[in-house]
């Protein structure tokens, strides 16, 4: 049930251009699926340049913001809502480095980038920020609740 601390957590994930156009949405998806975290949103999008802005409004003074912009903008991203137990911690982890050539094997970065600028996936930085950032990317009324029968054992 809910009594076990951080398992109501959500994070916000989004697939980046680079990794839509190089259809790993399948792959990520999976990865997040098998760890055991639960779907609650999800929807393509091309990102308008208002929900980029916000988004990244914390480094809009950074050299590389006008290009991060414009690569966010590029094509379609796939924004997901994931559930679960310290999912905003643990999807860090799946993530990897933000630098590619940090990112370690077997983290989505260290498997499917090798730069900072083209690196495939966002995910919430921390439990705050991801609240601040599901509501930027999703409706309310977009994101849906439901019980995972396959974990109660971890969580009754
Ligand atoms: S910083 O400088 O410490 O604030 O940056 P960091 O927290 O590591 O990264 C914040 C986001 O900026 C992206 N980033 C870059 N994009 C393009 N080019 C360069 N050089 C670059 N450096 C950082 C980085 O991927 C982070 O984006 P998200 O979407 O959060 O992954």
């Amino acid at each position: 049930s809910s009594a076990v601390a951080g398992v109501c957590e959500r994070t916000l994930i989004a697939v980046k251009p680079d990794g839509v156009q190089r259809k790993l949405v399948g792959e990520i998806i999976k990865r997040f699926e098998q760890r055991g975290f639960t779907l609650v949103g999800l929807k393509l999008l091309q990102a308008s340049e208002g929900i980029l802005a916000e988004h990244y409004h914390d480094l809009r003074r950074k050299p590389f913001y006008p290009a991060l912009l414009r690569y966010m903008a590029s094509g379609p991203v796939v924004a997901m809502v994931w559930e679960g137990h310290n999912v905003v911690r643990t999807s860090r982890a799946m993530v990897g480095d933000t630098d590619s050539s940090q990112a370690k094997p077997g983290t989505i970065r260290g498997d499917f980038s090798v730069h900072i600028s083209r690196n495939v996936i966002h995910a919430s930085d921390s439990v705050e920020v991801a609240e601040r950032e599901i509501s930027l990317w999703f409706h309310s009324g977009e994101l849906i609740s439901w019980e995972t029968s396959d974990q109660s054992h971890l969580y009754q």
